[in-house]
């Protein structure tokens, strides 16, 4: 049997270089091993967007054109639609039986998402409790394996727990996924922030123009302790230095610039110029993918269809099995 994928995201937004590094590279490149599901997670990003449910359809698309921008392949990848696969609801229904309170309370990410949001009428019960429906979302499609940033650890956990208890009470159906977080697990906002974020407005996004790509990363935090190009600098914990070692190939010229960074022989612009360079030549032909695409709206809707109808079949299926052991079959189904 196939190994199976399935991650997603949120539409809020276009996606940017964090998911890259985080998810869509490690997406990308096992796309070939692995039967591949990526949920275009609507109802999960209307918990916080309930009020504006037309931001997210434009971003159903743009969300769309930069997974196909960035290499993931239409005939090798199912993309689904979240709202279209209505088993997803019941089964979160299901699960929201093996969950306290009290562990939704403990999940580190939503916490800090609280945070982030000012929700004035208090937290609505659809957003602090989308761990368990993240868990349905990774289970109906029965994944082995979920590629995601850091910061969706304590999800996957989340989901083990409710497939152990599951698989105990009413028999083994459900596979326990593994996570399984890229090479930079968080990388750091352009403003030195711990986290680009979109929120945050510190992000370099994957259909950024080359000049916007120029402006952002001139204008990055370095060391805030160098004044001088001559005075000697910090590598560590620098986000110019970290952006080189996730995104520029030529490891000899990022120790060189380095080597010279720390003995103050070096200035912020070149480094700046020569990361510049790194990110153009990745980002280019994943603009040029994205052009391609966004040219032929009607085909991207096609892809769409089919994944999403090619997701809820298996949904179905799972779901037949999950009634099944929790014995609600009343009319010989
Ligand atoms: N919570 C994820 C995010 O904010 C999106 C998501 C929804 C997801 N369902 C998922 C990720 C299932 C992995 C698996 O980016």
């Amino acid at each position: 049997m196939n190994k199976t994928i399935l991650t997603g995201d949120r539409p809020t937004g276009r996606l940017h270089l964090g998911h890259y590094v985080g998810s869509l590279k490690n997406r990308v490149s096992l796309q070939h091993e692995y039967d591949t599901f990526v949920l275009i997670a609507d109802v999960q990003a209307l918990t916080d967007n309930f009020e504006h449910p037309e931001l997210l359809r434009d971003n159903v698309t743009q969300v769309m054109l930069d997974y196909l921008a960035v290499g993931l392949d239409p005939e090798k990848v199912k993309f689904v639609v979240q709202s279209m696969v209505p088993e997803l609801a019941e089964l979160t229904i299901y699960f929201m039986n093996l969950v306290t309170v009290a562990t939704l309370e403990r999940n580190p990410t939503v916490k800090e998402e609280i945070k982030q949001r000012n929700f004035t009428r208090g937290v609505p019960v659809g957003f602090w409790s989308y761990p368990i429906s993240q868990a349905a979302d990774i289970t109906i499609f029965k994944a082995h394996l979920v590629p995601v940033g850091e910061d969706q650890l304590p999800m996957i956990e989340q989901a083990r727990e409710i497939v152990r208890r599951f698989n105990h009470l009413y028999g083994r159906v459900l596979i326990e996924p593994r996570a399984m977080v890229g090479e930079v697990a968080r990388l750091p906002g352009t403003d030195g922030g711990a986290k680009m974020s979109k929120s945050l407005n510190n992000c370099i996004y994957l259909s950024d123009s080359a000049e916007t790509l120029r402006k952002r990363v001139m204008s990055m935090y370095t060391d805030p302790t160098r004044i001088h190009p001559t005075d000697p600098g910090h590598v560590e914990g620098n986000p110019v230095f970290i952006y080189h070692d996730a995104f520029n190939p030529d490891k000899a010229q990022v120790e060189e610039l380095k080597a010279r960074y720390v003995k103050g022989a070096v200035g912020d612009v070149e480094v700046k110029q020569r990361l510049f360079e790194a990110l153009a030549r990745l980002l280019e032909p994943i603009r040029e993918r994205r052009a391609q695409f966004e040219a032929q709206p009607a085909r991207v809707r096609e892809i769409l269809m089919e994944g999403t109808r090619q997701g809820r079949a298996v949904a179905q299926e799972t779901m037949r099995e999950v009634r099944a052991a929790m014995k609600l079959t009343y009319f010989g189904d």
